[in-house]
C-alpha cells in the first residue's frame, strides 16, 4: 500500500515541500520552484546542493535544478539579475496529484504576471523512479516575444575525475571559458573550469561516472550547457563549499538560441533524469 506524504516545512522564509512515496522521496524549495533534492527508492539523491547554499529566499539556491527563464545567462540589458527571474521568485503548488506509480505536482509563481507580464510561466514536476521537469510558457499577449531558458540541473557524481559524457563526443560545443570559440573534443573530461554549449538537440545523454550513471533525456532544447566552476571559482563562490566541485556536474537542458513564442502560443522544454 502506497503511503505518500506531502509535508510543508519551514526553512527561515523559505518553504520547502517535502514529498514521500514508495518509489522515492524529493525535496521543492518553493522560493525558485527548484527541485533540491531527489532520490528514487534504494539509490543516492541524483542532485547536488551545495553546503554551503543560502536557503533563505536572499539568493538563488546553489544546487538542485534552478529555472533560468524567461532569459539564459547574462540580462540583454545587462542590469537584471543572471538567469532571469524565476529563480528568484516565489512560487505556490496549483495542482498535485497522487498515484501509486508517481505524483504530479503543478506549480505557478505566487503573485501571478510577477515575472512578467505578457508571458506566463507554470511549471510540472513528475516524480516516479525518475523525476521529469518540464516549463509551459504561455503568450497571454498580442505581440511575439523571444526567450532563452534551461533547466540548470546540478547532478551529484562521486567523483568529477571519473565523469564523462559520451553523447557529447565529437559535438560542435561554444567555449564560455574561452571568449565562445567553437571547439569539439573527442570526449567530454572535466579536468578544469568547463563551462560549454553543447550544440545539442538529442533527447539522451548518459554521466557515465565509471560503474555509475545517471540517464539524463531532455525534450524541446537546442543545446546542452556543461558546468563546472572547479577550484577557484568555486572558492570565489560564498554559496559554493570549497570541495563541492569535485562532486557536481551540471547537465542543463538549454535553449540558448530565442526561441519564438506567438500570442496565444504555448512552449515548453523538458528534463528528466535517474
Ligand atoms: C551556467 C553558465 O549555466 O551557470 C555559467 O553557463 C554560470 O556561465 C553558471 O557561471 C552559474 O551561474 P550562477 O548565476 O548560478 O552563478
Amino acid at each position: 500500500m502506497n503511503e505518500t506524504k506531502i509535508e510543508y516545512k519551514q526553512l527561515g522564509d523559505n518553504t520547502i515541500v517535502n514529498i514521500t512515496h514508495s518509489l522515492f522521496s524529493a525535496q521543492i524549495s518553493l522560493f525558485g520552484a527548484q527541485l533540491l533534492s531527489f532520490t528514487p527508492k534504494g539509490k543516492q539523491d541524483i542532485l547536488w546542493c551545495s553546503s554551503d547554499a543560502i536557503l533563505d529566499g536572499s539568493k538563488a539556491i546553489r544546487g538542485g535544478a534552478p529555472i533560468c527563464w524567461p532569459w539564459f545567462g547574462p540580462s540583454a540589458d545587462g542590469l537584471s539579475p543572471q538567469h532571469g527571474y524565476a529563480r528568484i521568485s516565489k512560487w505556490k503548488v496549483v495542482n498535485s496529484d497522487v498515484q501509486d506509480d508517481q505524483v504530479t505536482v503543478m506549480f505557478a509563481p505566487e503573485i501571478e504576471a510577477s515575472l512578467n507580464s505578457e508571458l506566463s510561466l507554470n511549471i510540472e514536476m513528475v516524480f516516479s523512479s525518475s523525476a521529469t521537469i518540464t516549463l509551459i510558457t504561455e503568450n497571454n499577449s498580442a505581440t511575439t516575444h523571444f526567450i532563452t531558458q534551461a533547466i540548470h540541473t546540478y547532478f551529484n557524481i562521486q567523483d568529477i575525475n571519473k565523469v564523462h559524457v559520451p553523447e557529447l563526443s565529437n559535438i560542435d560545443y561554444i567555449d564560455k571559458t574561452k571568449n565562445g570559440v567553437i571547439k569539439n573534443d573527442p570526449q567530454l573530461i572535466v579536468q578544469q573550469e568547463v563551462d560549454r554549449v553543447y550544440q545539442y538537440d538529442k533527447k539522451s545523454l548518459t554521466i557515465d561516472a565509471e560503474g555509475y550513471y545517471i540517464d539524463i533525456k531532455g525534450d524541446y532544447h537546442d543545446s546542452v550547457v556543461i558546468w563546472n566552476p572547479w577550484h577557484e571559482k568555486a572558492k570565489a563562490m560564498a554559496d559554493f563549499n570549497n570541495d563541492g566541485y569535485k562532486q557536481m556536474l551540471c547537465v542543463e537542458m538549454a535553449n540558448t538560441t530565442p526561441v519564438k513564442v506567438a500570442p496565444n502560443q504555448k512552449i515548453k522544454i523538458q528534463q528528466t533524469f535517474k
